[in-house]
């Protein structure tokens, strides 16, 4: 098996035949990439781990897919830590793209099966089959609570009822109450609103957990409602930090003690790895 990876060391914690593979990457002057493939591949299984976090690092996925594809591999399995455009999976105003699924047909033109962690679209750990896509999506919840065993008097707060589960995970983890928010986001000018709601949290250290902080607004106005009720600490944690908003995520930072992701996307508090937990996926997919 060759494994190629990017900002992830997996390839050591696996069991077996495993070599790492090289892809070289080349920016071209006008802003094209270019990939070729250094190893020889034929009949190997390959698995290549890379985070598509934007743009320019989905498109660098696909040339990294089309060089091992045109190589005659056993099979090619891609684990995604963040793969963009996941939140765009229904058909919120008619008229829309329907972005998720496009760009999960262009990676499925080359990948056997597809792993994600924690996408906005299948929500719950275990194997999906989206019109013929072969989908694997792992749940990091356990390392983040785990990450804040270290709270002394802990409660989670989910900042929206798609997050209960979320919550309900954590403070299974952390042995403590959850309750959640209600929040209403205006799909047009995309401004959150959450509801006043008295939740119990005084002199608690408080976790809010949530699958994505991407402008940072659903975390701000959580905070707003949980800092009224005076609990002894705010802990923000999220599996894909995006933070393309670098105001907020500085609001954030002063309004919290302590913010925290997952390394899917590098950033400066990515300090929770999943190398560990991706590992342990591919072994059990491959049965090493
Ligand atoms: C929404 O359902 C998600 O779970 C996140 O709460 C949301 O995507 C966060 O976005 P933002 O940081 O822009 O409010």
């Amino acid at each position: 098996m060759f494994v190629f990876e990017f900002d992830f060391n997996v390839s050591e914690k696996l069991k077996g035949n495993v070599k790492k593979g090289e892809i070289l990457l080349k920016k071209f002057p006008d802003g094209e990439w270019y990939a070729r493939l250094k190893n020889d591949i034929k009949n190997e299984d390959c698995v290549v781990v890379k985070s598509a976090f934007n743009n320019e690092e989905l498109i660098k996925t696909i040339l990294i897919l089309d060089a091992l594809r045109r190589n005659n591999p056993k099979s090619i399995t891609l684990v995604l830590p963040y793969l963009v455009y996941m939140r765009q999976d229904k058909i919120f105003i008619e008229g829309e793209a329907l972005s998720a699924e496009v760009v999960l047909k262009i990676l499925n033109n080359y990948a056997d099966k597809i792993f994600l962690i924690n996408s906005h679209m299948f929500r719950k750990e275990g194997e999906f089959n989206y019109k013929g896509i072969k989908i694997y999506n792992i749940d990091a919840f356990d390392e983040i609570a785990k990450y804040f065993k270290k709270l002394k008097n802990p409660n989670v707060i989910a900042p929206d009822k798609g997050a209960i589960d979320i919550a309900e995970k954590c403070g299974k983890i952390l042995n403590c109450d959850t309750d959640y928010l209600e929040k209403e986001r205006d799909r047009i000018t995309g401004n959150v609103v959450i509801k006043q709601k008295d939740l119990k949290i005084e002199g608690k250290d408080v976790l809010i957990p949530d699958d994505i902080i991407a402008s940072g607004g659903t975390m701000i106005e959580a905070i707003k409602i949980i800092k009224k009720q005076n609990p002894a600490s705010i802990n923000l944690a999220c599996v894909h930090g995006v933070f393309c908003d670098a105001e907020n995520f500085l609001m954030l930072k002063i309004l919290s003690d302590e913010i925290v992701a997952t390394n899917s996307i590098p950033n400066k508090v990515a300090r929770i790895d999943l190398s560990n937990l991706i590992a342990e996926k591919i072994m059990k997919n491959f049965k090493l």
